[in-house]
């Protein structure tokens, strides 16, 4: 099948991207970008640097001094941040909190954009986030929209934060999650919404393996007819 798919997967925190683009890009043999990584990656560069992630002027002058690379080594996606792997890092609680200002700074968003941009240029990539089908990649063969009820992404994100050794009540994470949700809904950078042409699949009840089949199905089919964007 052809290699020059862009499939954009975008949608709330827990919708399930990232298990499913990375299952998505195994099965299709394309490469698999996660987003949310180089903003969290960008996150970390502000706290190691002592930098307050909410002062705008000092992070959106950081970018410019950071190299962030993805680099796919055997079934994993590596994080390296100016030279270190920073992978184990990424989701510690305090990078969650800093990840939040620092995704909303403008200069950022527009140097981690052409980034992955240049990435996927040629296609044959499965890249997930929050504005890949609506910013990214508008022009993508392929738009996915996962979503799914905030309990089973809370429950879900409980489920692998606790995997990871950390922490948290159930509840104190809805609240988290319900948090996140707005600040991604109504931020005026890159807002979260479905993009246009994007095809909504509710994760809710759904088992991974249905909602990837899914998604490779429509790869195939689309590939089949010749559509390569
Ligand atoms: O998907 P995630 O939880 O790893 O994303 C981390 C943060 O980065 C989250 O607050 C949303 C933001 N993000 C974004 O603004 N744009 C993207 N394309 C991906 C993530």
């Amino acid at each position: 099948m052809s290699k020059n798919l862009i499939i954009t997967i975008d949608g709330p925190a827990g919708s399930g991207k990232s298990t499913t683009a990375k299952l998505v890009a195994r099965k299709l043999g394309y490469l698999y970008i996660d987003t949310g990584a180089m903003y969290r990656a960008m996150a970390l560069k502000t706290l190691q640097q002592g930098i307050d992630p909410k002062d705008k002027d000092v992070v959106a002058e950081l970018v410019g001094k950071t190299k962030i690379e993805l680099k796919q080594q055997k079934d994993a996606l590596r994080v390296y941040l100016d030279g270190t792997d920073v992978t184990a890092k990424l989701r510690l609680p305090e990078v969650t909190k800093a990840v939040t200002p620092v995704c909303q700074v403008s200069r950022v968003r527009q140097v981690l954009v052409e980034q992955q941009q240049r990435i996927g240029l040629n296609g044959g990539v499965v890249m997930e986030g929050r504005d890949i089908g609506t910013v990214v990649f508008p022009q993508a063969g392929l738009k996915i929209f996962l979503d799914a009820s905030l309990e089973e992404r809370a429950k879900r994100r409980h489920s692998e934060l606790k995997a990871q050794g950390v922490e948290i009540s159930p509840e104190q994470l809805k609240e988290q999650m319900a948090q996140r949700d707005r600040e991604d809904v109504d931020r005026d950078q890159a807002p979260l919404k479905k993009a246009e042409g994007a095809i909504l699949i509710d994760t809710t009840g759904l088992a991974i393996e249905q909602q990837v089949d899914k998604i490779v199905n429509l790869a195939k089919s689309l590939s089949a007819e010749g559509k390569n964007d």
